[in-house]
């Protein structure tokens, strides 16, 4: 913020004043070597942050101060907010450059504000929250913290995790992002543990004490905040190791979803997913010497859908298309499920296979029913140990629905997966269309089609969904 700038605050604050107060957590006698300015969630008074703010200044020994502002500012409200809590650090003997934090959804305000010019902002952090989609960690003009719990019912883990593969990817290219845009999931750790608030709805119940819960997140916070400001007496080795061990804690916890999410979101553009459900529609009892070829179907390429011919070949390729579907999300909100609704997957069927071999014998044809159980017991398979106990615990198994038969392609492409979340479970309902005639353009044929479910999507009921059996399911926005 340049001189103009604050010039043309203070004479703002002459009728926006009274609409910033704060609370100052600092040390007394010695000038602080750190500051940090901290907003709130929209729906938390900044009162509920004393705790942490307490905790983050006695474990910093007294180098720390925290300035909490009361209410969450608006963007057009942040710079006279951040200027009046400024001079409030600088009064009290810091030099004046500051991590500016926030919890949940005032993380999207300071990430707006970080991005204009500022001398007095030294990093971000982000509590329980990210950057959304647009802005890129290695493109942000200032050091990024992103630091929440696995047990978040606010800030989903799987939003978490394409924050953490984007960081992944930086890494790749440059080692030391990894310090300057750290992502870090902490275990047993929830959402409202940042705010010392209890049942928040949607919330999870977590795993370790609230006052552990501060000395993690301050032990993280702290490592940033000196490695950033790489000061000449500070142990910055030391400090690198704790985000480094953050770095190697978090991708093993995110490793299970990033995995089962791969399976459909890859570079490739190939549902694996689809291709084990064609292989279950198959059912061949004897090996088929045959190539699984799945492309996915993009909004853009859908118009060109009918191009594609599904009989079955001489070079005896079995091919199957799949439309990833996902949860309208424009405001990119961390509160939705961020796995696809559904797989609408357009398969090759028994019969047509039968067709091209003699030697096979076959079982009966799975149904979407059966495949989607299928994606239920793969992804807990692949899910954590804690994240089976967790799971098992919960008593919110996933449940199913005897598969509805369309009776035109164009009836089941109009059709959705059912996905009812309620306290009960999760129930799932497929269409299923199957037909041994082609179309008259000759275009598909002898196809058995599934709207199927994504395992990512069973795996985010494990992880968190099922977790909330007690509490209110978002259940008008779910999909
Ligand atoms: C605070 O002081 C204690 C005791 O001297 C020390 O063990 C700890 O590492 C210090 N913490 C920080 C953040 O410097
Ligand atoms: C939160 O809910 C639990 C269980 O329902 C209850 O025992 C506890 O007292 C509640 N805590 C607060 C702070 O409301
Ligand atoms: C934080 O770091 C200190 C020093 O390395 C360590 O003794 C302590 O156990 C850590 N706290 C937590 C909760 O992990
Ligand atoms: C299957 O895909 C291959 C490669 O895209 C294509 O050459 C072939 O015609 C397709 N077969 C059917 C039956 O659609
Ligand atoms: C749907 O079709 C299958 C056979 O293709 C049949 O077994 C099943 O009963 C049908 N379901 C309904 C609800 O009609
Ligand atoms: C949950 O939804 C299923 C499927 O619609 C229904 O059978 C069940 O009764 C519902 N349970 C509750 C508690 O609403």
């Amino acid at each position: 913020m340049n001189i103009l700038c604050l010039a043309a605050l203070s004479f703002l604050q002459l009728h926006l004043c009274s609409a910033v107060s704060m609370n100052i957590f600092k040390s007394y006698g010695t000038a602080p070597e750190y500051a940090i300015i901290l907003i709130p969630a929209k729906d938390i008074p900044g009162s509920s942050y004393k705790p942490l703010a307490d905790a983050l200044v006695k474990q910093s020994n007294q180098t720390l101060m925290v300035v909490v502002l009361d209410d969450q500012p608006t963007i057009l409200q942040m710079p006279l907010a951040f200027a009046k809590a400024l001079s409030q650090v600088i009064v009290n003997g810091h030099k004046g450059n500051v991590f500016l934090a926030a919890h949940g959804d005032g993380g999207q305000v300071v990430a707006a504000f970080g991005i204009l010019p500022s001398r007095y902002i030294e990093g971000i952090v982000l509590f329980s929250s990210y950057l959304i989609r647009g802005s890129r960690l290695n493109a942000y003009p200032h050091p990024i913290l992103t630091i929440s719990g696995d047990l978040d019912g606010i800030t989903r883990i799987t939003r978490i995790v394409d924050t953490f593969e984007e960081l992944q990817g930086d890494v790749a290219q440059n080692p030391n992002q990894k310090f300057r845009s750290p992502v870090i999931v902490m275990k047993g750790v929830n959402y409202g543990q940042f705010a010392s608030k209890a049942n928040i709805t949607y919330d999870l119940n977590p795993e370790v004490s609230q006052a552990d819960a501060f000395g993690i997140i301050f032990n993280y916070t702290y490592a940033f905040m000196v490695v950033t400001q790489n000061g000449p007496n500070k142990n910055i080795a030391a400090a690198k190791a704790v985000l480094e061990k953050g770095y190697i804690n978090t991708e093993t916890l995110l490793q299970p979803l990033s995995e089962v999410k791969s399976l459909d979101q890859n570079l490739e553009q190939v549902s694996h997913w689809t291709i084990t459900a064609q292989q279950l529609i198959i059912n061949s009892i004897t090996p088929i010497s045959v190539e699984f070829v799945n492309h996915e179907i993009t909004e853009a390429s859908k118009r060109q859908h009918h191009k594609h011919n599904f009989r079955v070949l001489d070079d005896l390729k079995i091919n199957s298309t799949t439309k990833i579907v996902f949860t309208n999300n424009p405001a990119d909100e961390g509160i939705l499920p961020q796995s696809p609704t559904q797989l609408t997957a357009t398969m090759t069927s028994q019969d047509a296979v039968k067709k091209l071999t003699t030697s096979s014998q076959f079982g009966n044809p799975s149904t979407c029913q059966d495949i989607n159980q299928e994606a239920v017991n793969f992804a807990y398979s692949k899910s954590s140990s804690t994240a089976q106990r967790r799971y098992q615990t919960a008593m919110a198994p996933i449940m199913f629905m005897n598969d509805v038969n369309a009776s035109t392609f164009d009836q089941w492409n109009k059709a959705s997966l059912q996905l009812i979340y309620n306290n009960t479970g999760l129930f799932v309902g497929a269409t299923r269309f199957r037909t041994n005639k082609p179309n008259s353009d000759q275009s598909i044929g002898e196809q058995d089609d599934c709207t199927l479910l994504s395992p990512y999507r069973a795996m985010e009921w494990i992880y968190i969904d099922a977790l909330r059996y007690t509490k209110p399911q978002i259940t008008k926005r779910i999909s």
